[in-house]
């Protein structure tokens, strides 16, 4: 089978850019990884990888959509057939958006569509929800609320703060991110209308016990 190009975006720590490359996945070959910052740790991984990358600082460009211009020229300049945001901290416009539909994903720490945006694990605990996770879904021009690919469920311990929380999510999400992008190399996923498919059939999320 082909090798699935793959370009990622990131801005900062790259654990799930290292889950990703440790999971050396036959079926994915990872081209290049830009980040919008100049320190971002994630850049480090990618060098150790051997794997090509590039910074685009954000704050050199007068708008949003200069910005983006430049992404998307770098990114195309690498042909990858999937994109795939890995904490890349910024918003994308809706042409960027619209340019790689069906092959651009994202890790999000929460159970979508339950807390999109930022500081999930904080606003799980002011919540007093019973259950948080995370979830890989298909990046549409909605912040966070593209079709969900994958979750993964773990419970609220009754002791938990926001950094226990947030390092048994990161777990998980280093578990789910590699996989979706396998099922994806593999050609099984699809994105079709607000749908994510696999195999060709909706994609079911498990609604979980505990809430
Ligand atoms: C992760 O929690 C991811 O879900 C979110 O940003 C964080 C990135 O972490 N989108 P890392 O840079 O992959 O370590």
């Amino acid at each position: 089978m082909e090798k699935l190009p793959l370009v990622a975006l990131i801005s900062g720590r790259g654990s799930n850019l290292k889950a990703i490359i440790d999971a050396a996945d036959p079926l994915v070959e990872i081209r290049a990884v830009i980040s919008n910052r100049p320190q971002a740790k994630g850049l480090l991984y990618a060098q150790q990888a051997g794997i090509a990358n590039e910074v685009l600082d954000h704050t050199l460009f007068k708008s949003r959509i200069d910005f983006d211009t430049a992404l998307q020229t770098r990114i195309n300049y690498y042909q990858p057939k999937l994109l795939i945001l890995a904490g890349f901290m910024r918003i994308l416009s809706p042409k960027f958006v619209a340019h790689y539909q069906s092959r651009f994903i994202n890790i999000h720490p929460s159970l979508l569509p339950a807390f999109r945006g930022l500081h999930t694990h904080k606003r799980v605990l002011e919540s007093g929800m019973k259950e948080h996770g995370a979830s890989v879904h298909f990046v549409t021009e909605d912040l966070d609320a593209g079709p969900v690919i994958i979750q993964a469920r773990i419970p609220v311990l009754p002791n938990d703060n926001e950094e226990s929380l947030a390092a048994r999510v990161l777990q998980e999400e280093h578990r789910i991110y590699p996989q979706a992008i396998h099922w994806f190399a593999q050609g099984r996923l699809q994105l079709q209308g607000q749908r994510a498919l696999l195999d060709g059939k909706p994609i079911i999320l498990d609604k979980g016990n505990l809430q």
